[in-house]
């Protein structure tokens, strides 16, 4: 009977439509360089890519769409190609506010953000305060993110509830942990999609993909479109997710 019931519940989980999507959008400058522009241009093109991949999300009813912008090693790029990207993300919260209030976009960040510029940071939590009661797609960006930094800040925030004697150490457990990363409020990753051919994780986020399903594409990210998203999603449809069970 038990096993019955332990079959049924897991059957529940199998064949079923992705709720939170994560993307390692990669590419851009090899798209840039194929076609003899500058590195710049691939960014900015990567930019309308996401454009796409949202309203693409939003039409497919998805709840979550998590991209990977700029990894905590990123700011080992050249100092013009860093201060691009940085331009661009002021530029998305200064120009796609709109949207966001028009297809009810929940707007959210995460990763050490300190380290951008004051003014860059106030228009990120800004843009969170303006969207927090909307409750359409959730479009959280990874930005200054690594999974390993994501990992680290969790367990300072376990000692810190353990010196202060909230928490026992006994009762740490694999949810008390979840519970002090940055996606604690997010559903599970369902699908992992990485572009640009890649076969790799890249300190994306580690600890929330134990069970999650993994697709590579060699689309370079700028070309990244609607019926890529779509192989994703069905790839991950016809995935039989056994969670360690069976
Ligand atoms: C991904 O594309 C965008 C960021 C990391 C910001 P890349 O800039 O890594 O482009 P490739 O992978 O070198 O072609
Ligand atoms: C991963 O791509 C980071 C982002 C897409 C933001 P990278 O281009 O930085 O990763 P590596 O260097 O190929 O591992
Ligand atoms: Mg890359």
């Amino acid at each position: 009977m038990r096993y019955k019931s332990f079959l049924t519940k897991h059957k529940q989980t199998q064949k079923c439509y992705p709720r939170h999507i994560a993307i390692i959008m990669d590419g851009n400058r090899r798209w840039a360089e194929k076609k003899g522009k500058m590195r710049i241009i691939g960014h900015q093109e990567g930019f309308k890519a996401l454009k796409k991949a949202v309203r693409f999300s939003i039409l497919k009813n998805l709840e979550i769409l998590t991209v990977y912008a700029f990894s905590s090693e990123n700011w080992n790029r050249p100092i013009f190609e860093i201060q691009y990207l940085m331009k661009l993300f002021s530029f998305m919260l200064e120009n796609e506010m709109n949207n966001f209030k028009k297809y009810n976009i929940k707007f959210k960040v995460m990763g050490d953000i300190t380290l951008f510029n004051k003014e860059l940071q106030n228009n990120i939590h800004q843009a969170e305060k303006l969207t927090l009661n909307n409750n359409g797609l959730i479009l959280n960006i990874a930005a200054n993110y690594g999974g390993r930094w994501d990992i680290i800040q969790s367990v300072k925030k376990i000692i810190n509830k353990v010196q202060k004697g909230i928490l026992n150490v006994n009762d740490v457990t694999e949810d008390t942990f979840s519970k002090c990363l940055s996606t604690h409020q997010l559903l599970p990753v369902d699908l992992v999609i990485r572009t640009g051919g890649e076969k790799r994780i890249s300190n994306f986020l580690l600890w929330q993909i134990a069970y999650s399903e993994l697709y590579f594409t060699d689309i370079l990210w700028p070309d990244f479109n609607q019926y890529v998203f779509q192989d994703a999603i069905d790839f991950f449809i016809s995935r039989e997710r056994r969670f360690g069970g069976f």
